[in-house]
């Protein structure tokens, strides 16, 4: 096959990303525009303003992503876009740019899923092939995915309410820590000891589902408590047990999802694949399990459109093409 080089184009939450990759594995360049100054005033990502902001860099970060990558737009072979999900109106700004430019252009125009962009991110650091099993954490997301076959997906478990990512979040803006608060937990709990007794939700027995919401509310409680009978607390332990109580549920959830599956392959993927904690309880799991563990370094955990072009490869070899027609969608099934 001759080398097929894709422009990827990313902006379904707060980072505006263009790249352009050859063979969904060769990345020439991955430029990424954050947002995270603009809305860590209001705790949050705050929709309306994100999508402002991607409209105001989109065109200069593709020029960028071309420009470092030697290409020109006739060089491109395919436009791919994040479709859903995210935030709508952040994923129309991608989604219309990506439109507009395979229109002017006449190129292939491919719709990504997100998570599917999340899971192909490891393509660009090790080449794996399915079947495997795929942890992903992020903002949006906590699953367990078989991926059977490239484009291939089974959900074997999800959140039934928060996000790990969410979760990390909420934690951190109840300990008063800026947004986004993962990445602040993380370096507080490697100070702290993991002496509260948070709880850990199994749920019913061998299922593969996560729920967070109770764990949220059992460090908002103890915060709350401590508080009314004046003890002082030390918040690097509150962050310490509190990951550890995520991180002993993750860890063992997939564990569990390993066993079921038959696999010995792991891709972890997502923002919180960023974690310290998890990190390395994934590694001593997998040392002790043997298996083939592959989390990407952080840069490509968090969103970019490396991962979004890397993604549509297997698409792009499958002419599965999206025609004008195409649209953003804030929830969308894998
Ligand atoms: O994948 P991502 O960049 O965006 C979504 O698609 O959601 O993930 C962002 C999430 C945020 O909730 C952020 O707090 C979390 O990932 N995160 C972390 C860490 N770095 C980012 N959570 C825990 N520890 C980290 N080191
Ligand atoms: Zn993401």
């Amino acid at each position: 096959h001759n080398s097929v080089t894709i422009l990827g184009i990313e902006t379904s939450c707060d980072e505006t990303s263009a790249a352009v990759v050859v063979n969904g594995t060769e990345e020439l360049s991955n430029v990424i525009s954050s947002q995270i100054e603009i809305h860590r005033r209001y705790g949050g990502v705050v929709p309306e303003v994100a999508s402002r902001r991607h409209i105001e860099n989109i065109l200069y970060v593709i020029d960028e992503a071309l420009e470092k990558a030697g290409k020109a737009l006739d060089d491109i072979d395919a436009i791919a876009v994040t479709r859903g999900p995210g935030l709508v109106g952040a994923l129309l700004v991608g989604v219309s740019a990506a439109k507009a430019i395979a229109f002017a252009k006449n190129k292939p125009l491919i719709g990504v899923h997100h998570i599917a962009g999340h899971i192909y991110a490891n393509q660009l650091i090790t080449e794996v092939q399915p079947p495997y099993l795929s942890l992903i954490v992020s903002g949006g997301h906590t699953e367990l995915v078989l991926v059977k076959a490239d484009g291939q997906y089974e959900i074997l478990g999800q959140t039934l309410d928060d996000a790990v990512g969410e979760a990390f979040d909420k934690v951190a803006r109840t300990l008063e820590l800026p947004y986004p608060g993962g990445p602040q937990i993380d370096k507080l709990a490697q100070q702290g000891s993991t002496s509260i007794d948070f709880p850990r939700a199994w749920l019913e027995e061998g299922s593969l589902n996560f729920s967070f919401s109770g764990l949220k509310s059992a460090v908002l409680n103890y915060l709350n408590q401590s508080k009314q009978k004046g003890i002082t607390i030390a918040p690097a332990d509150v962050a310490a047990s509190f990951q550890a109580a995520v991180v002993d549920v993750l860890v063992g959830k997939t564990k569990l999802a390993m066993e079921h599956t038959g696999m010995n392959k792991l891709i972890v993927a997502g923002g919180v694949a960023a974690n310290s904690g998890l990190r390395q309880a994934l590694q001593e799991t997998a040392k002790e399990q043997d298996w083939q563990l592959h989390i990407p370094p952080i840069l490509y955990c968090t969103d970019n459109a490396a991962m979004i072009a890397a993604a549509a490869y297997p698409l792009y070899l499958k002419d599965d093409f999206a025609d004008m027609s195409l649209n953003a969608t804030a929830y969308l099934p894998l």
